[in-house]
């Protein structure tokens, strides 16, 4: 397994691009096609037998074709005698549907790990998962990424005084407490609650002194933006001076860019984990690139270094 191999869907290859230039080699060939009758076709257009492949795709928009695309280019590399095959999923969507809290209904993120695995990858890698304890629905390696330390180099920077960061929701706590740690930073925590199962939340109460600060909410990622606005509307009613946010992936489903355009949130910081088109674009939204985390990692599991080293 003395060579490494880089392999893309049709997901974000922007993404995958920037990865194999991290990693000074060529994206591997393979053709991922879609044919009249909607079945997805998958060629790889060179020997991998032995290898140590990847294969980056997030399942961003259209999730479902994305997801399907990449179980697909796990068997072909399985069957095209691969050494080693390691799914690179840099945003796990089906992520938030992670335990059975109401009665018959499923637990996806359990069930895609199982699609991923019995598809042939033998490793996964990705970048803040919903909830971390989702790594254990896979009997395989899982390595989590985060994108807490490029947050904090990028706000330690901008030297911001009276900053508190914000949990937007109980969920996130623990990575807050770690970004306000490493900014000198108080915490406060947001309580949120869903409104049934539709994309609605309400902001029920504020843990922690804002009034008079400047905020940071922490998320991990902005879907409809609904639960981001809902937080900022009660951050403001509580006396903060200023409101930024950061969050891992920028979904952006629906109308949350022009929400967010109107809200009175000063900038947003996000990775590119999910590509963001031209429409979601917007001079308050700053996208720090995810690729040189990604290629490390690939680099160090290639070679046997430790991932954790990186997050020291
Ligand atoms: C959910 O618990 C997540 O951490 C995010 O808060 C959520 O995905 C954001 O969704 P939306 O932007 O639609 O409120």
């Amino acid at each position: 397994m003395d060579e490494l191999k880089v392999f893309t869907g049709n997901a974000h290859p922007a993404l995958a691009k920037a990865v194999a230039k991290y990693l000074k080699i060529p994206l591997g060939e393979c053709e991922v096609f879609t044919f009249s009758n909607e079945n997805i076709f998958v060629r790889i257009l060179e020997n991998v037998r032995q290898r140590d492949t990847f294969v980056i795709q997030p399942f961003c928009s259209p999730i479902n074709n994305n997801l399907v695309e990449l179980l697909i280019m796990l068997d072909a590399l399985k069957r095209a005698s691969a050494g080693r095959i390691t799914a690179v999923v840099p945003y796990y969507g089906y992520g938030r549907t992670d335990k059975k809290d109401q009665p018959r209904v499923p637990i996806t993120a359990r069930l895609v790990a199982d699609l991923l695995t019995v598809a042939g990858a033998n490793r996964l890698l990705t970048v803040d998962l919903h909830a971390a304890q989702i790594q254990g629905f896979f009997n395989i390696p899982v390595d989590e990424l985060t994108a807490l330390k490029l947050f904090t180099r990028y706000f330690k920077e901008k030297k911001l005084k009276d900053l508190v960061v914000v949990a937007t929701d109980i969920g996130i706590t623990k990575r807050a407490r770690d970004l306000a740690a490493s900014l000198d930073a108080s915490l406060a925590i947001m309580e949120k609650r869903r409104v049934g199962n539709i994309d609605k939340a309400e902001t029920m109460n504020v843990i922690g002194e804002v009034e008079g600060k400047v905020a940071l909410t922490v998320d991990d990622e902005i879907d409809t933006g609904g639960s981001l606005i809902s937080v900022a509307s009660a951050l403001e009613k509580r006396g903060v001076k200023e409101i930024y946010a950061c969050c891992t992936h920028p979904i952006f489903s629906g109308s949350a860019v022009s929400r967010l355009a109107s809200s009175p949130i000063k900038e947003v910081v996000v990775t590119d984990t999910v590509p963001l088109n031209g429409e979601k674009k917007l001079d308050k939204i700053t996208v720090l690139p995810i690729a040189p985390l990604l290629g490390e990692a690939i680099h160090r599991i290639h070679t046997g270094l430790s991932i954790g080293a990186m997050f020291e």
